[in-house]
């Protein structure tokens, strides 16, 4: 019998509906929100209307370019966190309804776990490029810097992370700095392909183990570029190129410095990097060179699978069901991602990863929770 996923992701500013079946991605819908580009960021009420409005649509569409019906639908999966609280309960809400109304069960999704596994989405019977367990991941968004030891699809465990801000967001940040626009991700990409990568030197941070910190380098950034404003008003407009390619390439270095490390401490060679900053050129570059050199194997998704998207959750969703690892209605949309100990069964035999993710609004009762925020 064939098991057909519906995957809803709504965790930030893009409404994604996608169908799997056994595996093979049958349509990925994404409806991203071009209402928060004058603000120069997310505006997390605008976000959720915007879900409301477009869900039913995208979800629609997505069936539609499946050549699926909802009877066919063997569950629906959905990103339950982390995220904006009022942009995941669109999502959340809907796939909880749909579900029910279907009579079918209910999977939800970690959205750091399912940016893993978007490596699995297949895009044809045919499609074998999937990495082999155990790989490492390189995670960065505009939330999340992490290096993951992927074990299995449903194990996972969180070798280092960011103390502070995101990769994604300090580029955010320092492009927003320069006056460029939202988001900055892309923006900074493109200047640097004509841009000198050794123009300037921004501080790397000195932390231990497999962690990151970002935020140096967003002061660094910013006192330089202040100082040398005070030479020249127009050093932005006469240096851009420059300033994108030497941020982006010390982000670049901060980020592979410890996933160098990571991969020969662990004698691992194959290696993933996912999230939206894995969308940059210059990353992807890096991870070019580091496979002739180290004889790695690169795992790098399409750059549609790189920003937020539902086909990734409905991969995870699909590998989850496969585990008959469901959801009941009373689980809660969860913000962030923190440390988690609970005392049920189900929990303890969880991996560590997702040991390591729950929710911050925890429902009533017991568990021991919350001992520390991750990210
Ligand atoms: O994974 P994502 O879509 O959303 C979450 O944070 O979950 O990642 C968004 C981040 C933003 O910081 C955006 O600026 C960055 O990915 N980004 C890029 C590029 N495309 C998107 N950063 C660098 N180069 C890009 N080409």
């Amino acid at each position: 019998m064939d098991t057909i996923i519906l995957g809803i992701e709504s965790s930030c500013d893009d409404t994604s509906a996608a169908v799997i079946k056994n595996g093979v991605l049958l349509s990925n819908v994404v409806s991203s929100q071009a209402v928060h580009e004058a603000y120069g960021g997310v505006v997390p009420e605008l976000a959720s209307r915007a879900h409301q409005q477009n869900i039913v649509p995208v979800v629609h569409e997505a069936l539609k370019r499946a050549g699926v019906t909802k009877e066919q639908l063997s569950a629906v999966a959905f990103t339950r966190g982390p995220g904006l609280m009022g942009s995941l309960l669109v999502g959340v809400s809907f796939a909880k309804g749909f579900a029910r109304s279907l009579n079918i069960p209910m999977v939800d999704v970690n959205h750091l776990q399912a940016h893993v596994l978007a490596h699995f989405i297949k895009e044809s019977e045919e499609d074998n490029s999937q990495p082999e367990f155990p790989f490492l991941c390189l995670l960065v968004s505009g939330g999340n810097s992490q290096i993951i030891l992927v074990k299995a699809y449903n194990d996972m465990e969180v070798l280092g992370q960011t103390i502070d801000d995101a990769a994604g967001e300090a580029i955010d940040k320092c492009s927003k700095v320069m006056g460029l626009g939202y988001p900055g991700g892309p923006i900074i990409d493109k200047l640097a392909r004509q841009g000198n990568p050794k123009a300037f030197t921004f501080s790397k941070p000195h932390i231990p183990d497999y962690n990151y910190s970002f935020s140096g380098l967003k002061t660094s950034f910013l006192y330089s570029l202040r100082d040398w404003l005070k030479e020249d008003p127009d050093f932005i407009e006469h240096h851009k190129n420059d300033l994108a390619a030497s941020l982006e390439a010390t982000v670049v270095d901060i980020l592979m410095d410890k996933l160098r490390k990571a991969a020969k401490n662990l004698k691992i060679n194959e290696v993933a990097v996912a999230g939206g900053v894995s969308a940059n050129n210059g990353l992807r570059n890096s991870f070019r060179e580091h496979a002739g050199k180290y004889g790695w194997n690169i795992y790098i998704p399409k750059f549609s699978f790189t920003t937020d998207n539902a086909a990734m959750i409905a991969i995870t969703g699909y590998y989850k069901y496969l585990d008959n690892d469901f959801c009941t209605i009373d689980k809660p949309a969860y913000s962030r991602v923190t440390i988690y100990y609970s005392v049920s069964p189900k929990s303890e035999s969880t991996n560590s990863f997702l040991r390591n993710t729950c929710m911050s609004s925890i429902p009533s009762p017991n568990p021991m929770y919350f001992t520390g925020i991750l990210n």
